[in-house]
């Protein structure tokens, strides 16, 4: 198992495919995107499903979540999530994606194996999908989130970053949307995790803030602990249910005494948190020939590194290198 030294077990496996995108977001990249990472630093397909095997067969993983970058964007998608979907014992399978593609790839996804999507949309608005994402591609959007649903794709999900004086009006647009449609929206916290380093606390907008912008047109239960586990999202039933309503506070309200996952870069490097400072290569191991107990066990001490608590806020925090599209969300 992945245990680290507070006693967490990782059994959440979060894999990048790729740190290119397609689109723009400015909480994430610089308009002219960043310097990709070279192809011959990236993990083959091969590569990726052995590792993932490792994880599944020697490591306790049971959930393997793939991410960006725009997973979406790299070729061979389908195939690699069907090998993956062929191991022993098979983990669930889901994927965190802008849903750009979606409309063209939800049925061989979902043939393929995959259970489940996150699909990240912040506004209902074209004009300010423009201005935030840089890209004009909101109806592609929602084709793919009408396709990952039409394909059973499901429960679908969609992830929302509210920025202050762009899209933080929207909440209870956005949540009567996904309502109408059956989606589960979750609204995210933004993190200092943009390659432009620009994140300021005190523009964020707040889980408060949300959970009283939302309270003003629905009634809000909270679900409670048990429905959280070691999800990240708190979550209400809306109206008395049995829609509902997510908030990942990563910064004012920290999940992580309860964390369950890892990170597995595309260029084949362990992360054991978001924020994590440093990273445990894999890669090097896997090209040198390193056996599956050795890479198990690389694995496994990678994750005594893993530190209490992410500490956003906490004197002497200081931003990852990685920006969150080399990371995987
Ligand atoms: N803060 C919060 N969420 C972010 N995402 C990307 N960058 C940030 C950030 N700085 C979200 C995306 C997507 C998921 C992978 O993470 O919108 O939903
Ligand atoms: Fe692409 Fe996601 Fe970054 Fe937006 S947040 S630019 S969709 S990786």
């Amino acid at each position: 198992m992945l245990v680290d030294t507070f006693g967490r077990t990782a059994t959440d496996l979060r894999v990048s495919l790729t740190d290119r995108c397609n689109l723009r977001c400015t909480y994430c990249m610089p308009a002219e995107g960043l310097p990709w990472l070279p192809k011959a630093e990236l993990l083959t397909d091969d590569e990726i499903v052995r590792l993932v095997d490792i994880a599944v067969r020697l490591l306790g993983v049971d959930e393997v979540r793939f991410t960006g970058g725009e997973p979406l964007v790299r070729p061979g998608v389908i195939d690699l999530i069907a090998r993956v979907a062929r191991l022993r014992p098979r983990p669930r399978i889901s994927l965190t994606t802008n849903g750009i593609g979606l409309a063209r790839l939800a049925p061989g996804l979902s043939t393929a194996g995959l259970d489940r999507v996150n699909v990240s949309l912040d506004t209902l608005d074209e004009a300010v999908f423009r201005k935030l994402t840089r890209r004009d591609r909101f109806a592609d959007v929602v084709a793919g989130l009408e396709a990952a649903a039409a394909a059973g794709l499901e429960p679908v999900k969609l992830n929302s970053v509210l920025m202050r004086g762009i899209n933080d009006h929207e909440a209870p647009d956005l949540l009567r949307w996904c309502l109408e449609r059956g989606y589960e929206l979750r609204f995210i916290e933004q993190m200092p995790l943009d390659a432009q380093h620009g994140w300021d606390r005190s523009e964020m907008v707040t889980a408060e803030e949300i959970l009283a912008a939302l309270e003003r047109e629905f009634a809000l239960t909270p679900e409670g602990e048990q429905a959280r586990g070691a999800a990240p999202a708190e979550t209400w039933l809306v109206d008395g249910g049995p829609g509902r309503v997510g908030v990942i506070a990563s910064v004012t309200r920290p999940f992580c005494g309860s964390c369950d996952r890892v990170r597995l870069t595309a260029d084949g490097q362990v992360r054991t948190c978001l924020f994590a400072r440093e990273e445990s290569d894999l890669r090097g191991a896997l090209r040198a020939g390193a056996s599956d107990e050795d890479l198990a066990e690389r694995w496994r001490t990678a994750m005594l590194g893993k530190k209490r608590a992410a500490g956003i806020g906490e004197p002497g925090f200081v931003q990852p290198e990685r920006p969150m599209s080399a990371i995987g969300g």
